[in-house]
């Protein structure tokens, strides 16, 4: 995301990202038609993905490309819009940005007040039944919802925001619930995006287990994310090859009990 939206790299940079987090072993890839500057530039990020898989030397059939439909950015605001026209040539568009005949997942961005999530997800069924999805996501949705969605399609995945400073997504036993149907629960802003992440360097628990187990603070925190759920996948996002080099290694580094009951324990301050 961020190395398509304000503050972004130069594009051969933000490629070089990308190859670094593959080379490194991530095998899932989000993206979104909105991670852009403006409605000018809709696309960007997948664009730039589809060029730098095309240029990458690593299997590819081995790499899921996951993207979403539901948002816009009218002079670069973030509105919503799920209504089935929206979603529909925006799915379009994105099969034309990745360069693809059918998108692996894709998921509702986020649900539209103004339409009913029967038409939203209804119109993602239909373009699964038309063959233009393979899997069916949500994301920014309550466990009422998944519900509702799963009346109507299977849902393989849900994208919500969970970080040690964002806890909603346990407490309000959504990442459980994921857990016991088997849907992929994909952890957005992990690290707490981008105001929250710049506390990790400093924080005192993160800090003090990362020395004892010779890895960052935010692996650390990384880890404490994984650890929440069997179904549990976390998606950082990165615009410095070595910060994806780094959230890479969080796949293989376990906590043990105790380092996962301090950091839940931790203050972990929003100010
Ligand atoms: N569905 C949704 O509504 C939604 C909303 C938000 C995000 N997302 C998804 O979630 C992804 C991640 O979310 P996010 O960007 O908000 O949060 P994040 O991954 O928690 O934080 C990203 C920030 O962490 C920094 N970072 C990453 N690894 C680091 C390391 N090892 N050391 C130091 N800094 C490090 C990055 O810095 P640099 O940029 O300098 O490398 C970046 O600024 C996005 O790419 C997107 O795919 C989805």
């Amino acid at each position: 995301m961020h190395i398509s939206i304000s503050d972004r790299p130069p594009e051969a940079e933000g490629v070089r990202v990308v190859h670094a987090a593959l080379d490194a072993g991530m095998t899932l890839i989000d993206t979104a038609d909105v991670y852009c500057l403006d409605h000018t530039d809709i696309g960007h990020n997948e664009r730039l993905i589809s060029g730098a898989l095309r240029t990458w030397s690593g299997p590819r059939e081995n790499i899921l490309v996951a993207t979403k439909g539901g948002l816009t950015r009218p002079d670069g605001r973030w509105d919503r819009d799920a209504r089935p026209s929206h979603l529909r040539a925006a799915c379009e568009a994105s099969l034309k940005a990745l360069g693809v005949e059918q998108i692996a997942l894709y998921q509702l961005h986020a649900p539209d007040p103004a339409v009913t999530l029967e038409d939203s997800v209804g119109t993602l069924a239909d373009l699964q039944r038309e063959g233009k999805i393979r899997w069916v996501g949500l994301s920014n949705v309550s466990v009422p919802e998944i519900r509702q969605a799963e009346t109507i399609v299977p849902v393989v995945a849900v994208q919500n925001r969970l970080n040690p400073w964002f806890r909603e997504a346990l407490t309000g036993g959504l990442v459980k619930y994921c857990g016991e149907r088997g849907i992929g629960f994909l952890a957005y802003s992990p690290t707490g995006g981008g105001r929250l992440t710049k506390k990790i360097p400093a924080h005192p628990v993160l800090g003090e287990i990362g020395r004892r187990l010779g890895a960052t603070p935010h692996a650390v925190c990384l880890a404490w994310v994984l650890a929440q759920g069997p179904s549990v996948v976390v998606i950082p996002s990165a615009r410095r090859v070595e910060h994806a080099r780094d959230s890479a290694s969080a796949a293989g580094l376990v906590l043990a009990a105790g380092d996962l009951e301090a950091v839940t324990r931790a203050v972990f301050d929003r100010s």
